[in-house]
């Protein structure tokens, strides 16, 4: 099953939040995801809120420290029932099973959350990375080398661009998902982004999840930018 397209809750604000959510009818429930900005201000309290309302929430924060310390902090992250979020790759395999860990004990008798893995961001270059993080492998090569190690560590997928999809699913196993950021539907503004791709080639090259922020925030009509990219994205 597709799930509903993943909205990016970039605001500074819960009011912003509020104000953004009301151009919605109450009985559509939607995937919701809150990163940093709106988390560090928010706290908590954001996630709560948002579940309260019957949404999905992906929580973005990209853990990434000793595994005791993201095993107890997933632990907590799981107790306010949140429905998915990530750790860097870079973290370990070790860190990353202390994260599923973490989450399957704060989870108790309910649904663990889904875990996926931050691999490269997309922001990193590949002459970045070699320099940076002294990485002599090709960008693809390290891209697919975090997903091996992810699946090891039997977290469910990972964030990547859709350009590496294809990729990531010929070298993981079938149930191992890939969620992608950088979607525009035809015709609007890329913004920062580099490389976009539309709902539906995203569905066709087999992305699990799509992660899609201003072309619905920004939008004149949000509910309306929203119902659009739904139906582009399920393909009816
Ligand atoms: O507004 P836009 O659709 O570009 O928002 C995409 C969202 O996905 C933002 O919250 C951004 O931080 C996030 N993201 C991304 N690229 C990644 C990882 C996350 O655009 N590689």
């Amino acid at each position: 099953m597709i799930e509903r397209p993943v909205i990016a809750l970039d605001f500074p604000s819960k009011k912003d939040v509020e104000h953004f959510l009301e151009g919605f009818p109450v009985e559509e429930k939607l995937y919701l995801k809150v990163g940093m900005e709106l988390f560090y201000q928010e706290g908590p309290e954001i996630v709560r809120f948002l579940k309260q309302a019957g949404h999905s929430v992906f929580l973005d924060l990209k853990l990434h420290d000793i595994p005791n310390t993201v095993e107890s902090a997933m632990k907590g992250l799981a107790k306010l029932g949140v429905d998915m979020t990530n750790v860097h790759a870079a973290g370990g395999i070790q860190m990353m099973q202390a994260a599923k860990r973490g989450l399957e004990a704060g989870a108790q008798q309910a649904q663990t959350p889904i875990l996926i893995a931050v691999t490269q961001l997309t922001s990193t270059s590949e002459e970045e990375m070699q320099h940076d993080q002294l990485i002599h492998a090709s960008l693809k090569e390290s891209v697919k080398h975090y997903a091996k190690c992810a699946e090891t560590a039997g977290l469910n997928g990972v964030v990547c661009s859709a350009q590496e999809v294809q990729l990531i699913k010929e070298s993981t196993n079938e149930s191992f998902v890939c969620l992608t950021p950088g979607i525009r539907p035809a015709g609007s503004a890329v913004g920062d982004q580099k490389r976009v791709m539309t709902p539906a080639a995203a569905r066709e090259i087999g992305s699990d999840y799509i992660v899609v922020g201003r072309p619905i925030t920004q939008a004149e009509n949000p509910y309306q930018a929203y119902l659009s990219i739904k139906k582009e994205w399920s393909g009816n």
